[in-house]
């Protein structure tokens, strides 16, 4: 038996958190532009849970390599999901003032230095992947292109798209609310894993096991994420709550209540569990499942 998911979490984040934090602003540090350099650390070092980047790390280890072999995927990740904030909190998205405890990143550095942050940000995450030269090179493409399809418009961007334009539909079913999590939230974090899987050096089959496990663990966190928003605050979320139900959003809860919400998130968590299980080392990455669907944050 291992410990208990949170006292695994906690064990993790304290071998593996300050891997990433020694590299995590070194790239916007030294440059011409300074106050988009600064908005880019502000919203860095603003805090937030680094899920992405620890799970890319988890997954090497969970196919038994080095999780420092997959550190600048892992960077990479946290470039790209702290761009996907800036964006999805500025006046033309979910317009938010509040974001990782802080003034959202508009509200700090103005409209067109947080779209400019956001910009950065996502071209550094690729290029901190592509100048890695202690990964293979087919490794390094790999992950590059699996990074591309989980960002862009078969992914993260599409899923926001849809995201916004669900905000005007009087009607919708839980297959268009599933295909907006899956995309918005989903993409990245099965990234995540995936990408993991790939710098670790993973075969096919674990690869896959890995993507799949990702997927569901990536439909769960956004359940959680809107379980969340309507059920907590701003003081224990570091952003606004409530904001869902004022926009019209697709949720799980605006769909099925809840507790429908509740169900589904539980049997999203148990899916990626099984889906771990074929691992060499799913201890931790199972830990995480379960502690990320408890979440209060
Ligand atoms: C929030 O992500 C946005 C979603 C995709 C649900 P996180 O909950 O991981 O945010 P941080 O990184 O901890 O701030
Ligand atoms: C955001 O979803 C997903 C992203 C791609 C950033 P939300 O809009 O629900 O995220 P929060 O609640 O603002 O963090
Ligand atoms: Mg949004
Ligand atoms: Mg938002
Ligand atoms: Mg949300």
């Amino acid at each position: 038996m291992g410990l208990d998911p949170e006292a695994q979490v906690k064990k993790d984040l304290e071998r593996l958190l300050p891997l990433l934090n020694a590299k995590l602003t070194s790239r916007f540090e030294h440059g011409e532009a300074v106050k988009v350099a600064e908005a880019m650390r502000y919203s860095l070092e603003a805090g937030g849970k680094r899920v992405r980047p620890l799970l890319c790390l988890l997954a090497a280890e969970s196919v038994g390599a080095d999780p420092e072999m997959a550190l600048s995927g892992a960077l990479a990740l946290e470039y790209l999901h702290t761009y996907s904030l800036i964006h999805d909190d500025l006046p033309a998205m979910d317009d938010d003032d509040l974001r990782r405890g802080k003034p959202t990143c508009h509200v700090a550095f103005g409209e067109a230095h947080a779209i400019l942050a956001g910009d950065g940000l996502q071209a550094e995450a690729f290029g901190v992947l592509a100048a890695d030269a202690s990964i293979p090179a087919e490794a390094r493409v790999e992950a590059i292109a699996l990074l591309a399809e989980a960002s862009g418009w078969r992914g993260m961007v599409g899923g926001q798209a849809l995201d916004l334009e669900g905000e005007g539909l009087e009607t919708y079913g839980l297959d268009h609310l599933k295909t907006i999590h899956r995309l918005k939230t989903g993409a990245l974090l099965r990234a995540s894993l995936e990408m993991g899987a790939v710098l670790g050096g993973a075969d096919g089959a674990l690869r896959e096991a890995l993507r799949s496990a990702g997927a569901w663990l990536g439909l769960a966190f956004q359940i959680q994420d809107d379980i969340l928003d309507a059920t907590s605050d701003a003081a224990a979320l570091g952003k606004r709550a409530g904001k869902d139900a004022e926009k019209g959003k697709i949720t799980y809860p605006a769909l099925l209540g809840l507790e429908g919400a509740q169900r589904a998130l539980a049997e999203a968590t148990e899916n990626a569990s099984c889906h771990l299980q074929s691992l060499p080392k799913p201890g931790s990455l199972e830990a995480w499942a379960r502690y990320l669907a408890g979440r209060k944050v």
